[in-house]
């Protein structure tokens, strides 16, 4: 067996990642707008006014903005999304290459605030609408099929402050608006959406990527957030569902892998309360409908109580996703034991495991545990699964001949398709792929251009330099191979 005739081949990307343009046509801020560059030792900045003054403090999640301030741009700062490789105006030239490579499927999200600038307005912005229209139907010309993420890290700065990043359910209506719009808009362009992008890294924050969060009320927050999006999402669906039956809906879930240390039977049990609220709590309201069994010892060790209603109960039963999918980047070890050799870089903070290498932000790299997950994931919900985030970030350079051999790229993907077809052959019902920043883009963590994950070079640098020129990368033709081949020439 192998990939199947029909499987999804393309690649990925995130509206703030690419689209630049963050003031043109009607859009409003977001949350991505007033964040700086950062880098592997710096952490990006989210500026703000308070009593007229600007400031800034660290992106750190959880902890947002200081009381009575209001998110505002710093016109001495540099902001990478603003421009970022301007896919606004070079959309056409970056789907015709796409459609070069063979890309069946391209994963791009639409910004909330090209749509609904504040996030509450009666009527959409007509511009907004028509920018995603012609897109869409730019890939159609190609035949290639849109794969849509409602929402990517890009909340209107309006909302986020009005109701404290998702603390009202308020917001619930507020998404369910925009949601509904895009499912009216897009009828016959659109088929595959995915509600929320990794909306497990809500948790993930609190205690992984050396984090150790402690304060309650941060969980309170983090796990009322969420039921919050749950609940949007599940009514998403149904929304979805109802107004065309031929609408597929997905979640979508950082994937990360952990690994217990030791087999101190402490460790193993650390290990799988890790993947309990990590990893399985999002996909398990998502999938089966319902809080599991363990959502209560989760609430219960950090205090939380929770407003849920008996309509929340009903639409999450009603609202179960129809396609799992999920990024995948990396593994990393638990133990409640004291350890010394300790891996840095941005997310990846914790524990080195000997048996794996690491990219030079610190990411293991580990194939075995895609096939690992895909396996464990598919057993647990037995519904069609989709990789719509993997690749390496790494900084490419252009050789003599004015051509950039990014070996290591093609090694790093090749690795992960062959577990991927390793799945595959296992039963795991897997129905697409699509690679991370499958263009360069901006880096949603350090807020980097060098962090390079596309199979497209574009010239722009981390200060904002650069003609904004692309050209295809070895990777480029190796993965049009790929997509010929179903697979096969590797
Ligand atoms: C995922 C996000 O977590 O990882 C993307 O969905 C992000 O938005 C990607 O870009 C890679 O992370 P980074 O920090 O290298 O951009």
């Amino acid at each position: 067996m192998s990939f199947p005739k029909n499987f999804l081949w393309g690649g990925a990307t995130a509206a703030n990642q690419i689209e630049g343009a963050y003031d043109e046509d009607g859009k409003g801020l977001s949350v991505t707008d007033i964040t700086t560059a950062g880098s592997l030792d710096a952490p990006r900045m989210l500026t703000y006014k308070l009593n007229g003054k600007l400031e800034k403090t660290p992106a750190i999640p959880g902890a947002g903005l200081p009381e009575g301030a209001v998110g505002a741009i710093d016109p001495n700062e540099y902001y990478p999304n603003h421009v970022a490789i301007d896919f606004y105006h070079h959309y056409k030239e970056d789907i015709k290459m796409f459609a070069e490579m063979g890309f069946k499927t391209f994963r791009l999200s639409i910004a909330w605030t090209r749509i609904f600038p504040k996030g509450d307005e009666e009527k959409p912005n007509q511009a907004g609408l028509d920018f995603y229209r012609h897109v869409f139907e730019e890939c159609k010309k190609y035949g290639i099929e849109p794969l849509v993420t409602i929402s990517h890290y890009e909340d209107p700065l309006y909302l986020s402050e009005k109701y404290h990043d998702w603390g009202d359910r308020k917001m619930i209506d507020m998404y369910v608006k925009y949601a509904t719009t895009l499912f009216e808009e897009y009828r016959g362009l659109v088929k595959y959406w995915l509600t929320f992008n990794e909306i497990n890294s809500t948790l993930l924050m609190l205690s992984s990527f050396g984090n150790n969060v402690t304060d309650d009320k941060v969980y309170q927050h983090a796990y009322q957030k969420l039921h919050y999006q749950f609940v949007a999402s599940a009514r998403a669906v149904k929304i979805a569902h109802a107004l065309d039956p031929n609408y597929v809906v997905g979640n979508m879930i950082c994937g990360i892998v952990d690994y217990p240390l030791t087999p101190d039977p402490k460790d193993i049990l650390a290990n799988r309360h890790m993947w309990e609220q990590n990893i399985f709590y999002c996909g398990d309201v998502q999938a089966k409908g319902k809080y599991p069994t363990y959502a209560k010892r989760l609430w219960n060790e950090h205090n939380v109580h929770l407003d849920i209603t008996e309509q929340d109960r009903k639409d999450l039963l009603e609202g179960k996703v129809d396609i799992y999918t999920f990024s995948y980047y990396m593994s990393n070890i638990i133990t409640t034991h004291e350890v010394k050799d300790k891996v840095g870089g941005n997310f990846a903070a914790g524990v080195k495991n000997p048996y794996l290498k690491y990219s030079e932000w610190g990411w293991a790299t580990d194939p075995d545990g895609l096939q690992y997950y895909l396996e464990v994931m598919y057993d647990r919900y037995d519904i069609p699964m989709m990789v719509v985030e993997n690749g390496l970030g790494a900084v490419d350079k252009i050789s003599d001949d004015g051509k950039i051999h990014d070996d290591y790229r093609i090694d790093y993907l090749r690795m992960h398709i062959k577990a991927m077809e390793r799945a595959i052959d296992d039963g795991v019902d897997l129905i697409g792929y699509t690679t991370w920043g499958c263009i360069d883009l901006v880096s949603a963590g350090t807020g980097q251009m060098s962090k390079r994950y596309g199979f497209i070079y574009v010239d722009r640098d981390d200060e904002g330099k650069g003609t904004l020129k692309r050209m295809p990368k070895d990777s480029f033709y190796w993965y049009k191979k790929v997509i010929e081949s179903d697979g096969k020439d590797l």
